[in-house]
């Protein structure tokens, strides 16, 4: 695996396989890969020529600085576990490296649009800009035909596809919310939970199980079916809910649904100790 520390000289090297006619594959990521994280990687190597992974902790999207030094950085945990899922290169950066010569209070910042405003947009101000400003760099850096995201970070799919409509940026896949036994989504912050935390945060799982399961029912109205989540959240006294709530996945909108409506997404924001977790389930 080739493994680069610039966005520069990746660029070079993705030019050239694009001219050899590669079907490029991309993992845009963070880094302290888990296994949700190698699901997309194995994915990208299964359907494309050759799959290239970004792991870079981006700054930008980050709206607490003592968030960002606290997010685990495993870099050599990073390299041997994508060159055994046979990723073809991967490459990090600096802020620096990405935006030459130019201050961070000058980068020009992609804004989102309504997609972002609420939920993680209204509780992490600048997040989904941070996010928008630096996958787009990403694209423009490795220019992917196919990019890979987790649904498990539902929103910021949503912040992406707006972005690979506007810029003639790749095709964007989705993949599923890969979970521990116990249900918990897989998540590098969860490396900062103990074992009993670990336990303790099942309960959005179960939760969002709630939600499900009075949907199948036929509930359709948003508070109870916010209810349903609340009453399951507050079995685990620790854990502080910011947001449990339910969306229309097509226009984003709080409203209740009416009787025949097929499908909503549930989602759930809290934080357990200071480790902030989110996850979210389609309701159908
Ligand atoms: P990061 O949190 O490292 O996640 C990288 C990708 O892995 C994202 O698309 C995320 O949704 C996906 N992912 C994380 N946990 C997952 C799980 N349990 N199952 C399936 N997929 C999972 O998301 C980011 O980084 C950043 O915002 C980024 C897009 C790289 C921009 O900086």
């Amino acid at each position: 695996m080739e493994f680069f520390q610039t966005p520069a000289k990746a660029n070079r090297w993705c030019i050239d396989q694009r001219n050899t006619g590669k079907i490029i594959g991309m993992v845009p990521t963070m880094g302290a890969l888990h296994e949700g994280h190698l699901e997309l990687v194995k994915r990208a190597v299964k359907e494309n020529d050759i799959c290239v992974v970004s792991i870079f902790v981006n700054p930008l999207q980050f709206n607490e600085e003592k968030d960002f030094s606290a997010y685990p950085r495993n870099l050599e945990q990073d390299r041997i576990a994508l060159k055994n899922c046979h990723c073809a290169m991967a490459f990090t950066g600096s802020l620096d490296s990405f935006f030459p010569r130019i201050d961070r209070s000058n980068i020009t910042l992609l804004r989102p649009g309504a997609e972002a405003n609420d939920l993680e947009g209204a509780h992490r101000p600048g997040h989904f800009a941070g996010v928008k400003t630096i996958v787009n760099k990403l694209f423009t850096t490795v220019r992917p035909h196919n990019a890979y995201f987790g649904e498990k970070d539902f929103q910021q799919t949503l912040v992406i596809r707006k972005l690979a409509k506007e810029t003639s940026a790749p095709n964007i896949i989705v993949c599923p919310t890969h979970r521990e036994k116990n249900g918990l989504a897989m998540s590098s912050r969860n490396e900062r939970l103990t074992s009993n935390q670990r336990q303790q945060a099942s309960v959005i799982y179960r939760a969002l199980l709630a939600a499900l399961s009075e949907w199948k029912k036929g509930v359709r109205g948003v508070k109870e079916l916010e209810k349903a989540m609340v009453d399951v959240l507050a079995t685990e006294t620790d854990l502080k809910v910011e947001y449990a709530t339910v969306r229309d996945p097509e226009n984003w909108q709080e409203k209740n649904f009416n009787n025949s409506a097929t499908t909503a997404r549930a989602l759930i924001a809290v934080t357990l100790g200071n480790v902030r977790l989110i996850d979210n389930m389609i309701l159908s």
